[in-house]
């Protein structure tokens, strides 16, 4: 493993330590529950895959919403939009929204209300990394699996511009990589 100027990484055995954690809390909290994973696309769609396969003493069921991303930006808009809606219903379903990252929070945030206005029986949130220092709008995450630096992550679902989400791990983009990428375009 080569480390890049900004030096910042989460290894794939720290991940699966921490996934693993997250779902024996998560199992424990619902146990006689049959919650509903939503999964934020696209970020979150390692992470949920790799959660919920460490879930084995409660059913899951999953689905996922999407909202439209920065474009190739490493800076957020603000601006929320709903590109592929839940295909299941949720009223009265136990809901676990599944997000790769929490920043600013106006993402999540968004959607949690979006979802609470559908009546779930209850909606909790599981967000992997969190960039703490970064939020703007309070959000009521449950399940965190690291508090990671302000700095532009990418690796295990993260992406600059569409690259890097395959990564097993995760690792901070320099700056001299962000220019570079930029550059290509
Ligand atoms: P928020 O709305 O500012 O909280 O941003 C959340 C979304 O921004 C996440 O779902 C990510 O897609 C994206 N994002 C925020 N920080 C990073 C990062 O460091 N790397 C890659 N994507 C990020
Ligand atoms: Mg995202």
């Amino acid at each position: 493993m080569t480390t890049r100027s900004s030096g910042f990484m989460i290894s794939e055995d720290e991940i699966k330590a921490r996934v693993k954690e997250l779902a024996r809390q998560i199992e424990n909290d619902y146990k006689g529950k049959n919650p509903l994973f939503v999964g934020i696309l696209k970020g979150a769609f390692i992470f949920l895959a790799d959660l919920v396969r460490e879930i084995t003493a409660i059913p899951v069921e999953i689905d996922f919403i999407a909202t439209s991303s920065y474009g190739s930006s490493t800076v957020s808009t603000g601006v929320v939009k709903i590109t592929k809606d839940l295909t299941e219903d949720i009223t009265g379903r136990d809901v676990i929204l599944v997000e790769d990252i929490v920043d600013t929070g106006l993402t999540l945030k968004y959607l949690y209300n979006l979802l609470l206005s559908r009546n779930p029986r209850s909606l909790e949130i599981c967000v992997l990394l969190d960039k703490k220092e970064r939020r703007k709008v309070e959000v009521p995450v449950k399940y965190r699996g690291f508090e990671v630096p302000d700095l532009f992550l990418v690796g295990y679902g993260l992406d600059f511009a569409e690259k890097y989400r395959h990564l097993k791990y995760i690792r901070a983009l320099s700056p001299e990589e962000v220019r570079k990428d930029e550059g290509e375009k």
